[in-house]
């Protein structure tokens, strides 16, 4: 940073100056005034006038008098002290616009010396000259630059922001020795001086939050499904080995919900490590071609037993040509099955479930298109974007009832993305629900291009 060099200064009248000048003239007028109403001579409304000018005279003449370096900044700067406006090394701008992060150099009393574009993207528009409370108003942001420049120490500060966004940032204050030291001083001398320049960068953190959040919400919703049988597994053990020792029939009923309890453990702990082995395969997507008509028909067939359970039929239709995908076998089998034993479970009153594969031709490139459809009572729509969540419910209790861990869509939402399938849902109330989920067609030349590349 070096200070701004042959500015010119500027020697046209300010109009502070201006009224300096005028105050004489209030000052006689505020005379003239006295004389004539002493000796009866004005009329009234002269020696109103002539009142009032005498008092916004005197009145001036005092605020200039108590406070003669009253002017705004940039005027006092630019007329009274050319050197001292601070303009920044150009090679320091340089740097600045190079940060990755939104970054400020700031004069050591707060004003905006340079920023680089990322400022404009997420803080506001930065103004040259401008104090930085005008683009931050997060008061523990401008304390650390007050705190900065005057102990030369760096400090970070983290501050959440609802508006015009809900985010995270952290701020980080650099103080800096930006002016070159005089010549022969050495390196650390320049360094022993009060800081000339504070450098502020920001980092968005709302990412980071949310990720820190949804892990904790995981960890504390998988801990709470496990706890419940786990805590009717103890009650259970609990009073097997007390006051119901020697009654069978009591013992015979509670083994039988023991095993329905264990069972439901079992069932999460599956679905949670299907999940987290799915999520670890995230970014590898499949390339072995499989048949997706072939698959539905065999999940159907092993489900057949449920659905005759539930008093459900399942139509299954598959298209003449062959639905290839390129795909993970087990993990469609695991989407089919999680979507078809949905349609059953909470669709039952309609007591049909179409399941249909199609090859759609309209678009570009043709997709497989399976679609899982119920005749039930449906889904009401202000659930729909939350149901692939972990563990979100329409209703936890009728989910609980057909043996639900909540984590079944979820599975399926992860592996339509490993896919890089897409999932819709549609649904209207007492008309049932519709779990659309469309595949890229594999072709040779996709297959070859896989394995080619391998
Ligand atoms: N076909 C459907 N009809 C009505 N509700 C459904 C249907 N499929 C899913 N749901 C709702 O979505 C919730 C989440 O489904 P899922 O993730 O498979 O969990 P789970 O079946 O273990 O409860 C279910 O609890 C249910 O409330
Ligand atoms: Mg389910």
């Amino acid at each position: 940073m070096t200070a701004e060099e042959g500015q010119p200064v500027d020697v046209v009248k300010t109009p502070v100056e201006r009224w300096r000048r005028a105050v004489p003239l209030f000052a006689l007028m505020a005379l003239v005034s006295v004389v004539g109403i002493a000796l009866d001579l004005a009329d009234p409304a002269f020696a109103a006038f002539a009142f009032l000018a005498a008092l916004g005279g005197y009145v001036w003449g005092q605020r200039l008098r108590s406070a003669p370096e009253q002017t705004s900044a940039p005027e006092k700067a630019i007329v009274e002290m050319p050197e001292a406006r601070p303009r920044v090394d150009s090679a320091v701008e340089a740097v600045v616009s190079a940060l990755p992060e939104p970054a400020l150099l700031l004069t050591p009393e707060g004003d905006i010396l340079t920023a680089n574009e990322r400022v404009a993207l997420s803080v506001g528009i930065a103004r040259v000259g401008d104090p930085l409370s005008f683009l931050v108003r997060v008061p523990e942001v401008l304390e650390a630059v007050r705190s900065a420049a005057r102990d030369d120490l760096p400090r970070r500060v983290e501050f959440g922001e609802r508006v015009p966004l809900d985010r995270w940032l952290e701020a980080h204050v650099v103080p800096l020795h930006l002016m070159a030291p005089p010549a022969g001083a050495g390196a650390a001398a320049a360094a022993q001086g009060a800081p000339d320049a504070v450098l502020l960068t920001f980092r968005d953190l709302t990412q980071q939050r949310r990720v820190e959040q949804m892990r904790a919400d995981f960890v504390a919703n998988a801990s709470h499904e496990l706890r419940t049988p786990l805590a009717s597994l103890s009650g259970f053990i609990e009073t097997l080995m007390g006051p119901a020792r020697n009654d069978p029939a009591a013992r015979d009923r509670f083994l039988g919900i023991m095993g329905a309890q264990a069972r439901r453990m079992s069932r999460l702990i599956d679905d949670l490590l299907s999940l987290s082995r799915i999520e670890l395969n995230a970014h590898v997507r499949p390339e072995v071609q499989v048949e997706l008509g072939t698959i539905v028909a065999h999940v159907c067939e092993a489900l057949a037993p449920l659905a005759h359970e539930r008093g459900v039929e399942i139509h299954v239709t598959r298209p003449d040509e062959p639905a290839c995908v390129l795909g993970e076998r087990d993990e469609l089998i695991r989407l089919i099955e999680n979507l078809v034993e949905n349609a059953m479970k909470y669709g039952a009153s309609g007591k049909r479930v179409d399941v249909a594969v199609e090859i759609e031709k309209s678009g570009e490139a043709p997709l497989i298109v399976l679609a899982v459809r119920d005749y039930g009572p449906g889904i009401p729509p202000e659930h729909l974007p939350r149901l692939t969540e972990r563990f979100y419910r329409v209703d936890i209790a009728a989910s609980r009832e057909q043996g639900g861990t909540g984590l079944g869509l979820a599975i399926v939402k992860h592996i339509v993305a490993r896919h890089r399938g897409r999932l819709t849902i549609e649904s209207r109330p007492a008309d049932g629900a519709i779990f659309t989920v469309r595949f890229d067609r594999a072709t040779e030349s996709t297959k070859k291009h896989n394995i080619s590349k391998h």
